[in-house]
């Protein structure tokens, strides 16, 4: 198979572990006779640095144009880097909104998942560690807050700033359909997490995705409010299957998954669209001070990579490979720095590419 890639190193981190995903793609393709044809275009504040704007119309046109996407991450120290003087339609992350909205990227996958190996990196207690937990997050990504009209002016003499929370039920419907979808291959279980005590949207929400249960009879589907969803996530992580739910709580819930993980550096993601088309992306943030030192743990995006070749080009049997070659690493007890218990043995993020990649 022939598969073509828009390759978005970005900022920080982003062009240590891309390129590790890429090594570990190309270990794949040898041993399944697949080609991966890379072309590398910019995004974030490497863009703004080359062109002045975090994403240019040329470069989305050409993500377009390919099968998926495979980006690292952007963005830079919010306190010191110039980046952020910018106004922010110019910053970085102006960019990565830009792209999801551009190629109507609605749903994002975000699988939070505890490896038998890393339950000691787990921050709970050991009793709920123990038990594990396999969740998905599925975050709305192209409406709420973050595409809401926004603006800050003076009213009456007082500086006021407003952004605005809409849904349409177009909107929540074709996400909770893929919520359901996924549901089926999974658990069975979706939970709807809202604030429907408090807002019109999130009763919206329960409406909608009430009325898309009742085409899933085999699915279990409850509600829960945002902020117990927040609680649970720390009591009791194992009864989560699919969580679904708006774009800013799933911001907010999924750093909090990952970090019940041990690690945000394990956490891959996929952005999807109606179509075959995505855009894969560690959940990880661009890690500006441990940027171009190459300790960064590029597992994330190794696995975003495995998504890629799963949801969009249909290779399950090459991303099992990929997996299997990971917890092979993982239980061979190669650690990078954010996953190693003190005093262990630790991995360089090239290093840790090239063992999966010679594990496929
Ligand atoms: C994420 C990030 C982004 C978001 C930021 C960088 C705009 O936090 O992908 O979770 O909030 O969506
Ligand atoms: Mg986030």
């Amino acid at each position: 198979m022939n598969c073509n890639i828009a390759v978005i190193k970005g900022d920080g981190i982003g062009p240590e572990v891309v390129t590790e995903a890429m090594k570990v793609l190309d270990a794949v393709g040898k041993k399944y006779g697949h080609t991966f044809n890379y072309e590398q275009l910019l995004m974030g504040g490497c863009s703004i640095d080359k062109y002045g704007d975090p994403l240019t119309d040329e470069t989305v046109a050409i993500a377009k144009s390919k099968d998926a996407v495979l980006l690292g991450s952007i963005g830079g120290n919010t306190q010191t880097s110039p980046w952020y003087k910018l106004p922010p339609e110019k910053r970085p992350e102006a960019g990565l909104l830009k792209i999801r909205k551009e190629l109507g990227l609605f749903a994002n996958l975000r699988p939070a998942y505890l490896y038998p190996e890393l339950k000691e990196a787990c921050p709970l207690k050991e009793s709920v560690a123990e038990r594990g937990f396999d969740m998905m997050i599925m975050r709305e990504l192209t409406g709420g807050l973050y595409f809401g009209d926004r603006y800050t002016k003076e009213v009456d003499g007082v500086m006021t700033a407003v952004d605005t929370l809409t849904y349409n039920e177009n909107e929540i419907r074709r996400i909770a359909i893929k919520g359901f979808d996924i549901a089926m291959k999974r658990r069975k279980k979706v939970t709807l997490v809202d604030k429907a005590n408090v807002l019109d949207s999130s009763r919206l929400w329960r409406k909608v995705t009430e009325e898309v249960a009742k085409d899933y009879p085999e699915v279990t589907y409850e509600t829960m409010l945002v902020d117990n969803a927040a609680m649970q996530l720390v009591k009791d992580p194992a009864q989560f299957d699919v969580m679904l739910t708006e774009n800013m709580f799933g911001d907010i819930l999924s750093d909090e998954a990952s970090m019940i993980t041990g690690s945000i550096g394990m956490l891959s993601s996929a952005s999807l669209n109606e179509t075959k088309f995505g855009l894969y992306e560690p959940s990880g943030g661009s890690a500006p001070d441990i940027a171009g030192q190459n300790i960064a743990n590029p597992i994330a995006t190794i696995l975003s990579a495995v998504m890629m070749l799963r949801y969009t080009f249909d290779l399950d049997k090459e991303a099992e490979a990929i997996e299997n070659a990971v917890k092979k690493v993982l239980e061979e007890g190669y650690r990078t720095i954010d996953i190693a218990k003190p005093g262990e043995p630790q991995v360089k993020c090239d290093e840790m590419g090239t063992l999966i990649a010679e594990r496929v």
